[in-house]
């Protein structure tokens, strides 16, 4: 019998510094880094993930937050089956930021997306900015999925992952 093969694009989007690259570089490769340099350009990972008995790959992008870094935005989402919103829970400004990046998102893919809002960083509590109430009434208002996550202790990457790849199979 003939293997089936499944092969999902995932984007990341957020502001920079929000730990995009973290939280791909913690679920593909359970690596940290502290000290992390800004993305330039297009990264990607392909990850497995078995959903129901099935082997499915996910092709996870990784772009700049940062506009000046940044690739072709129409072909960054192009195919784009799933998506992560990410913001710095201790910084409310990239959660503000998540109104834009969700209208460049609706713009270059159509709604049928799996969107999953994330508020990263969540063992940074004492320095907290956006409360869980504030990122599920914005999540529940547009309809996106929601977690916190933190890729330095790793809480809730992978979940945060797979919730949206099993979301699109
Ligand atoms: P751009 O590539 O510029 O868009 O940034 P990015 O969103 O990819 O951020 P990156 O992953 O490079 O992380 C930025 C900084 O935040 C780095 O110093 C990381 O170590 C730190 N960081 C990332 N995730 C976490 C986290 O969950 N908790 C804490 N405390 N720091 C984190
Ligand atoms: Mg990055």
């Amino acid at each position: 019998m003939e293997e089936e093969e499944y092969l999902f694009k995932v984007v990341i989007i957020g502001d920079s510094a929000v730990g995009k690259s973290n939280l791909l570089s913690r679920y593909a490769r359970n690596e940290f880094n502290l000290h992390s340099k800004a993305t330039i350009g297009v990264e990607f990972q392909t990850q497995s993930v078995d959903v129901d008995g099935k082997e499915v790959k996910a092709q996870i992008w990784d772009t700049a937050g940062q506009e000046r870094f940044r690739a072709v935005t129409s072909a960054y989402y192009r195919g784009a089956l799933g998506a992560l919103l990410v913001y710095d829970i201790s910084r409310c400004s990239t959660f503000d930021s998540i109104a834009r990046w969700l209208d460049e998102l609706n713009t270059h893919s159509d709604t049928t997306v799996a969107r999953m809002l994330v508020g990263n960083k969540c063992d940074l509590e004492t320095l907290r900015e956006v409360s869980v109430e504030e990122g599920k009434a914005l999540a529940e208002a547009e309809g996106l999925f929601f977690i916190e996550t933190s890729a330095l202790d790793s809480t809730n990457v992978k979940t945060a992952f797979e919730i949206v790849i099993k979301e699109i199979y």
